[in-house]
C-alpha cells in the first residue's frame, strides 16, 4: 500500500512561482511514490471577497496549471474541494474541539486580517485552517507537501487529529509535513524580507505562472538587489540570494554553479540570464496550459472528485458514529 499524500491550491489571484517551486514542483515527482490528491481549494478562497466570475476562471485555471506542470490524472486525483461536501462537514465538526487561542496564534490569520482591518475579517477567515484540518483528516492523509508557511496550520491539524482520537477513540491518522529546503520559502521580488504572495500590494512582488514575456523581463528589471556588485550567494544579500535561488531551482544548476556562470560580471547580466531562464521555464508551460480545454479539465476534475469521494464518505460515517450521532 502506497502512503498518501494530500494538498491544495488557493485559486485566489494569480498563481506564481512560490507555489510552483514551494508546492506544485515537488507534488509532479512525489506522484510517483505516492497515492496522491491534488485540490483547488476554493472553499478557502471565499474567506476573503472574490469576484464570482474571477473565481470561476481561476479554478479552472490553476487545475489546468496542475495538469501542464505535470500532475498526471492517471496517477494523482485532482478535484475541487467544494465538489465534496464532506470537507464542510468535517470542518464543522473539527471548530467544536478547536479552541479560540490555537486559531488566534495562527500568522496568517494575523496578517491577512490586519491588512484589511480585523473589524471587518470574516469568521470564515478565522476558522480556515480547521477547513484545512478537514481537508487533509479526510483522506487518511499521512504526509502533506506544503511551502514553509503552511507549516503551522498543519501543526494545529496535527493536535486536531490528536485530539479527536484521544477524546473519542482512533479515527484520524496524525498527518505529517513535507517540505523540500530550496524552494519551501520564495520571498518577494520588491522586499525580500517577505514571501513571495498573490495576494501581495504590488504586481511587482511576484512573477506569475502565466505573465507574458515583457512582463517577466520588466518585473525581473525592478527586482530589488542588494549593495556591492558581485554576484554572490549569501545571507549577507537577502535579494541576491532569492533571485539565485529562482534562477537555480529553474535550471537545475547549484547556486555555487550559477556564482560561477556570472563571475567578473554584474547585475545586469545575472538580471537578463535569470530572466531568459524564467521565460525558458514558462513559455513551454503557458504552451501546454493554453492547450487544455475546459471540457477537458472539467472533465478530469468530475473524475478526480468520483475517486476521492468513497474515502470522504467512509471518513464521515465513522466520526459521526463515533460522535454519537444516529446514521
Ligand atoms: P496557498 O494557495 O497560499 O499556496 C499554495 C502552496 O504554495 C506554497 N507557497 C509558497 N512556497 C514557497 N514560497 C512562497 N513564497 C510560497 N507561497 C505559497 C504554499 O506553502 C502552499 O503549499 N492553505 C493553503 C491551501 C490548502 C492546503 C490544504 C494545503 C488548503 N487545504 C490542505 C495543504 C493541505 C494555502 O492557502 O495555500
Amino acid at each position: 500500500m502506497k502512503q498518501r499524500i494530500f494538498s491544495g491550491i488557493q485559486p485566489s489571484g494569480n498563481l506564481h512561482l512560490g507555489n510552483y517551486l514551494g508546492a506544485i514542483k515537488n507534488w509532479v515527482k512525489l506522484q510517483e511514490e505516492y497515492d496522491s490528491i491534488f485540490c483547488v481549494v476554493d472553499l478557502h478562497a471565499i474567506t476573503v471577497p472574490q469576484d464570482p466570475e474571477i473565481l470561476r476562471q481561476k479554478t479552472i485555471e490553476v487545475a489546468k496549471i496542475y495538469l501542464a506542470a505535470g500532475i498526471d490524472p492517471e496517477k494523482s486525483a485532482i478535484f475541487i474541494q467544494s465538489h465534496i461536501s464532506e470537507h464542510t462537514e468535517l470542518a464543522w465538526i473539527l471548530n467544536t474541539i478547536a479552541k479560540i487561542p490555537e486559531l488566534e496564534k495562527m500568522t496568517q490569520f494575523k496578517d491577512k486580517s490586519q491588512k484589511n482591518g480585523r473589524e471587518s475579517a470574516s469568521v470564515g477567515l478565522f476558522v480556515y485552517p480547521v477547513l484545512m484540518a478537514a481537508d487533509i483528516l479526510l483522506y487518511n492523509t499521512e504526509t502533506v507537501p506544503v511551502g514553509e508557511d503552511q507549516l503551522q496550520h498543519i501543526e494545529l491539524a496535527r493536535d486536531l487529529a490528536a485530539r479527536f482520537n484521544k477524546k473519542f477513540g482512533e479515527t484520524f491518522i496524525v498527518p505529517k509535513h513535507f517540505v523540500k529546503e530550496e524552494g519551501m520559502r520564495i520571498m518577494g521580488l520588491d522586499d525580500p524580507r517577505k514571501k513571495m504572495s498573490k495576494s501581495a500590494a504590488s504586481e511587482y512582488n511576484y512573477i506569475a505562472l502565466t505573465d507574458p514575456e515583457e512582463t517577466i523581463r520588466k518585473k525581473i528589471k525592478k527586482a530589488v538587489t542588494d549593495s556591492g556588485s558581485e554576484i554572490i550567494y549569501c545571507d549577507d544579500k537577502p535579494a541576491l540570494k532569492n533571485l539565485i535561488n529562482i534562477h537555480s531551482l529553474l535550471t537545475d544548476q547549484t547556486p555555487a554553479e550559477i556564482e560561477k556562470m556570472y563571475a567578473g560580471k554584474g547585475y545586469g547580466d545575472f538580471k537578463n540570464g535569470l530572466a531568459d531562464a524564467i521565460v525558458n521555464f514558462l513559455k513551454p508551460l503557458q504552451e501546454r496550459i493554453g492547450a487544455i480545454s475546459d471540457a477537458e479539465v472539467l472533465d478530469i476534475l468530475e473524475k478526480g472528485a468520483a475517486k476521492v469521494r468513497p474515502i470522504a464518505i467512509q471518513k464521515i460515517f465513522d466520526v459521526k458514529q463515533k460522535l454519537g450521532f444516529i446514521i
